[in-house]
């Protein structure tokens, strides 16, 4: 008997640090939070009721940190919550908190935030600055990411009023739209997709590379302190989140200040209804005793504390079947598998069709048609498969073998050495086309009303539109759409009408609207704000055609597009197919250049370079800064620079700076003039 429990905890053992790793370390996680749950109460249960087998309870609470970031200890142990996952939980959760505290009445206060699904960090500022930043790790040690988390926004860098340091801890998240931003953009550059947000967020947070998590739009909310030299800054919760809102934080909307089983009950209620509505994952709620006098009375335990839980939200992974798979073309030819599977609900919302990503994912998970499989719904994102459920697998389950031919053209299709994606290359290729006609016109794009997926089909297959030059020709073909099924006169006048609207455009919407590959919302909005206009981008990425010259120097130094982007670039603009549809474009529409917002300062129109180390900023940092007030960076010191900045340790680049006249200043220097704008 004895012998079995051994064994069930040993594999119980493997199967939780397994699942740690996929989940923290990896940032892959193959079983939902729930089955993880399962495995690690059913293991705890275990070792209680077997002392003499040499177990132990789990003491961890996350995973080694990796091995690439330096490793700093916590100040206070980074804990995790206990989990309620039904109503009756929680019921037993207040009332253990009544008795520990002897408070019999329904006195105790809780705080009612949204459990964020992502990557706890904790940041520390000492005499108001943050100067450090830290993952959870193991929750005892975690990996200093400062100059990674130094690229969101929406920390502040700089807090007033401040205790000499405070350990600020919060939550790191991608909201869902930019989630599904990010993986549109990792199929397109044949790069990892995430299988959801949270994995997102710490996949991001883990990268070296700080210019590309900057792309991410990666966000910030403030739940709780870890040390602050003054305690008495705050006395509960709510003063803490009123005082992290003072400082500048973001904290969660929908934070509730209540007391009865009832009302905690119906705020969960609501917070279910909610949770689609909300632009970011929210895995569960968290209940927190609202005074910290009582927190203290309470304590913690070894991995969480006795003053909160964590009151789980079902689960967004259902099972189904496989019926089909189909291969779709995307408008850079990607092709991407997507299964059907039987209709089954999850979370409210009715699924039946699930992304697959690429054929090795399909390899990878050894997905097969008719297989049982755990599906996950985050948001509007489309679901994917978590995992097969292998001891559900008939021997009718038939693998998949991918055709190598386009489904939409029936051209050979090719799949680099290394890459992920299948493409099709056939620039003719009928679904490429139609896909970039939907992007054009849709609300990233050119913003048509009324020019949908389906709309778009229907005149591609009738031949009237084929380019987008077509679109604005409609009104030539007033009689033929009239005829169509579904249009009617009104239908008809609205859509020309729409159109006719679009066609005062700004020039980085413009941009985005083309297509080029790489080169979305971002990167437009980055181009248009150094090459102002159409004509000028044109002539200039013309020109950058050839390395050596000054043009393609000025694209790859621009920050954020690399030389990946600027080849994407290139090859769209030396297209003369391309060229030709820009000039059509260009009659027909009014392409509004690019406006800047700065007003005349310093660094309007500058062109800069950089050298040595700043104290105060990142390179980043200071970049974005400068850009903003509208300055140009340059990587080296011309007779055409305007500025230089200098930090410690300057290289040539000052010497040279100064040979050639050009105005150079220090750090302070470059302080006090941002402080006086
Ligand atoms: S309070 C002692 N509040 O959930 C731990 N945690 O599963 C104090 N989380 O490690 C945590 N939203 O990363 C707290 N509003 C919130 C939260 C939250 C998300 C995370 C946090 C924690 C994990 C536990």
């Amino acid at each position: 008997m004895s012998s079995d429990v051994y064994k069930r905890l040993s594999f119980l053992k493997s199967q939780i640090e397994r699942h740690n790793k996929l989940y923290h370390g990896h940032d892959d996680p193959v079983i939902s939070d729930k089955e993880f749950d399962n495995i690690c109460d059913e293991y705890d249960n275990l070792v209680v009721r077997n002392p003499n087998l040499g177990f132990t309870k789990r003491e961890d609470v996350g995973f080694e940190p990796l091995e690439k970031f330096t490793k700093i200890k916590h100040s206070k142990p980074m804990l995790s919550l206990n989990n309620g996952f039904n109503i009756n939980d929680i019921e037993d959760f207040i009332e253990r908190t009544r008795k520990f505290l002897n408070i019999s009445s329904d006195d105790i206060e809780f705080v009612c935030e949204p459990k964020i699904d992502g990557l706890s960090i904790s940041l520390l500022y000492e005499n108001g600055e943050l100067s450090q930043a830290l993952t959870r790790g193991n929750g005892y040690e975690g990996e200093l990411v400062t100059e990674n988390i130094l690229t969101i926004d929406n920390i502040p860098k700089k807090i007033i009023d401040y205790p000499e340091f405070l350990e600020v801890r919060g939550e790191i998240f991608i909201s869902k739209n930019d989630f599904e931003k990010l993986n549109k953009e990792q199929l397109t550059n044949d790069k990892k997709v995430f299988s959801n947000p949270r994995n997102a967020a710490a996949g991001s947070i883990r990268q070296k590379d700080s210019n590309e998590i900057k792309k991410r739009n990666l966000m910030f909310f403030a739940y709780t302190v870890g040390e602050v030299s003054n305690e008495n800054l705050f006395d509960t919760q709510i003063n803490l989140l009123d005082k992290f809102k003072y400082w500048g934080f973001n904290i969660p909307e929908n934070i509730k200040l209540l007391k009865t089983l009832d009302e905690i009950a119906s705020y969960y209620n609501s917070m279910l209804e909610m949770r689609d509505k909300i632009d970011y994952e929210i895995d569960g709620l968290v209940y927190k005793v609202n005074s910290f006098a009582l927190q203290k009375r309470l304590g913690e335990m070894s991995r969480a504390p006795r003053w909160a839980i964590a009151h789980k939200l079902p689960s967004l992974i259902k099972e189904s079947i496989i019926e089909k798979i189909d291969l779709q073309v995307g408008r850079t030819g990607t092709i991407t598998p997507v299964a059907r599977v039987k209709k089954v609900k999850i979370g409210g919302v009715e699924v039946s069709n699930v992304t697959l990503h690429n054929e090795d994912e399909i390899e990878r998970k050894d997905i097969r048609i008719g297989d049982t499989v755990l599906i996950e719904r985050a948001g509007d994102v489309i679901p994917h498969i978590l995992s097969v459920v292998k001891e559900k697998r008939t021997k009718m389950s038939e693998k998949y073998f991918i055709s190598k031919y386009c489904p939409a053209c029936g051209q050979i299709t090719t799949k680099k050495e290394g890459e992920a994606a299948r493409k099709c290359i056939n620039t003719d290729c009928k679904a490429q086309k139609i896909e970039n006609l939907i992007h054009f016109c849709s609300k990233n794009g050119m913003n048509i009303d009324g020019l949908g997926n389906k709309q778009i089909k229907l005149f591609f297959k009738k031949s009237i539109v084929t380019t987008y030059s077509d679109i604005f020709k409609l009104y030539e073909k007033k009689d033929e759409l009239k005829s169509y099924d579904g249009f009617g006169e009104l239908s008809v006048n609205k859509l020309l009408s729409n159109i006719n609207k679009a066609k005062l455009v700004n020039f980085d919407k413009f941009l985005t609207s083309l297509g080029i590959k790489q080169v979305g919302e971002n990167t437009s909005k980055i181009l248009a704000e150094h090459y102002i206009d159409l004509p000028n981008l044109i002539y200039n990425i013309k020109k950058a055609t050839d390395k050596v010259s000054d043009e393609f120097q000025y694209l790859v130094n621009i920050d954020q597009i690399g030389i990946s982007v600027a080849e994407d670039l290139i090859n769209f603009f030396n297209s003369s197919t391309n060229l030709d549809e820009l000039d059509k474009l260009s009659q027909q529409l009014s392409i509004k250049p690019y406006q800047k917002l700065n007003v005349d300062n310093y660094f309007l129109n500058k062109k800069v370079v950089i050298t040595g180390a700043l104290n105060n900023f990142t390179r980043d940092e200071i970049k974005t800064k400068l850009n903003s007030l509208g300055s140009k960076f340059v990587s080296q010191v011309s007779k055409n620079i305007d500025l230089v900045i200098y930090g410690e340790n300057p290289g040539s680049k000052l010497s040279k700076a100064k040979e050639l006249n050009i105005k150079i200043i220090d750090e302070k220097k470059l302080n006090e003039i941002l402080d006086k704008l």
